[in-house]
């Protein structure tokens, strides 16, 4: 990249979106600021120190500080006077009943307002709901009606465990503005000019990111509910998917069944698409069906427990898998965590074991015990429930599971492990749409 491109760059907030943005826009020979109130966090990224798993990450932060090019504040006073843009990258939590919670964005608006008397442009990053950059346009008009700013919403499109690579290597640049040069050097930050570009209005591109996260939930959902229907006819969901998924139209990823989609975006966004919607007057029915069939597959697996065992109570349940996908550390929504919770309230006694686990974590439902590794969380357990796909579940040794176990109930809810080495162990494997849980 020429001397000329370089920019400066301030980043509000220093969670998943706005670090992976920093060290990569770092990378690139930026210089960038970001400002996080939270200020051990602050602390700990000035010393080359991340929270996350994420492959890549702490290499890239370590370049980046080493450089010079990439430094954390605790106040946008400190952090945003020398930026020429400012990308938000603040969260916006959205509850069910009220909708998008826009408070922590919009006070990231006001520091901008205040604080960015140099930038010439304000980039949305993080997931919003449609319609959100108008109002922070506005908001910042109200705020400094003065001086003009161009809003641009640059949708990201990491996927946690592969945020670096996606950051680096994008499918896609999304980038919409009602000022098409401000849009213009948004996309050109990232110095991609093979990467497919599109450029739009602001609404646009807040819905291709709302859309496209929508619909890879509803194919999770669509998948799940085909899934029953293998379990009621006796039909093998894996080679149904594969054999969907050959047609390009269909494509073959996102179409493995299981206890469904979890995670800080999927059901978040859907639900915030939902609300939207519902806002405007309009019922989106796919998108209400994917989450009902997301609870439901989240709820299967307390039934399908209760149904064998007889009942949940008093009975010993091992839960391989807490976090909501594996090689990443979050339990955010996770179907993992809804599991243990419901067998919990079903009167099991639940011992779970994760590799990315260790104790304390608030979102960990009260009575859940931890266990080292599988085979003592397997110790006297009447069954064992799947619910993340580590490697280190599916290499178990189901012979030594066995004997650990006081029962022989083997409950698969990732579809990962192979039932004829659950079977030759001479325990009873369940999956999920595998045919299995009608026999
Ligand atoms: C998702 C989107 O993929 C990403 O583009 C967006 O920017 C953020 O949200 P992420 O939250 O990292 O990324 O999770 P993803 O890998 O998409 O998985 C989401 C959930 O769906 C996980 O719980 C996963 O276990 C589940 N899943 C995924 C399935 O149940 N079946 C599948 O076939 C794929």
């Amino acid at each position: 990249m020429t001397e000329s491109r370089k920019q400066k760059i301030g980043i509000i907030g220093a969670g998943y979106v706005g670090l992976v943005n920093a060290v990569c826009l770092a990378e690139i020979g930026h210089r960038v600021w970001c400002f996080d109130y939270d200020a051990g966090k602050v602390e700990r990224l000035n010393s080359g120190v991340v929270d996350i798993l994420e492959p890549d990450l702490p290499e890239l932060l370590a370049g980046g500080l080493d450089a010079g090019r990439l430094t954390f504040h605790t106040t946008a006073e400190e952090a945003l006077p020398e930026a020429e843009i400012v990308m938000i990258c603040v969260d916006t939590p959205t509850d069910p009943q009220i909708g998008p919670d826009l408070t922590r964005l919009m006070s990231a608006v006001g520091s901008v307002a205040e604080h960015a008397e140099r930038a010439e442009i304000l980039v949305l990053r993080s997931t919003v709901p449609p319609g959100t950059s108008i109002l922070a346009e506005e908001e910042f008009s109200r705020l400094n009606g003065s001086r003009g700013i161009s809003v641009v919403s640059h949708p990201e499109f990491f996927q946690e465990g592969r945020a670096v690579e996606d950051c680096r290597r994008p499918l896609r640049i999304v980038v919409g503005s009602r000022d098409k040069d401000a849009a213009a050097r948004v996309a050109g930050l990232w110095n991609m000019p093979d990467v497919p570009t599109v450029v739009s209005d602001l609404e646009s591109a807040e819905m291709t990111k709302q859309a496209s996260n929508a619909f890879l939930a509803a194919k999770i959902s669509f998948i799940n509910d085909i899934a029953r229907i293998c379990d009621a006819v006796g039909a093998d969901i894996d080679t149904v998917a594969e054999g969907m998924g050959l047609d390009p139209r269909i494509g073959s990823r996102y179409l493995k069944a299981g206890v469904g989609f979890g995670g800080s975006c999927l059901p978040k966004d859907l639900r915030a698409l939902v609300a939207s919607a519902r806002s405007h007057g309009w019922e989106p029915r796919t998108l209400t069906a994917a989450i009902e069939v997301n609870e439901t597959q989240r709820r299967l697996v307390s039934e399908l427990l209760a149904e064998r065992l007889g009942s949940l109570s008093g009975k010993t349940i091992a839960l391989l898998g807490l976090v909501f996908k594996p090689d990443t550390s979050d339990l955010r929504d996770s179907p993992a965590v809804a599991i243990a919770g419901l067998l919990i309230e079903g009167g099991a006694t639940v011992v779970a074991t994760d590799p990315a686990v260790h104790g304390g974590e608030p979102e960990i439902p009260v009575g859940v015990r931890l266990a080292d590794d599988a085979y003592s969380a397997a110790a006297g357990a009447m069954a064992v429930v799947l619910a993340t796909e580590w490697d280190a579940f599916t290499a178990l040794d189901w012979s030594r599971m066995a004997d650990a176990m006081e029962g022989t109930l083997v409950v698969d809810g990732r579809n990962t492990l192979d039932p004829v080495i659950i079977r030759d162990a001479d325990l009873d494997y369940v999956g999920i749409g595998r045919g299995t849980v009608a026999g």
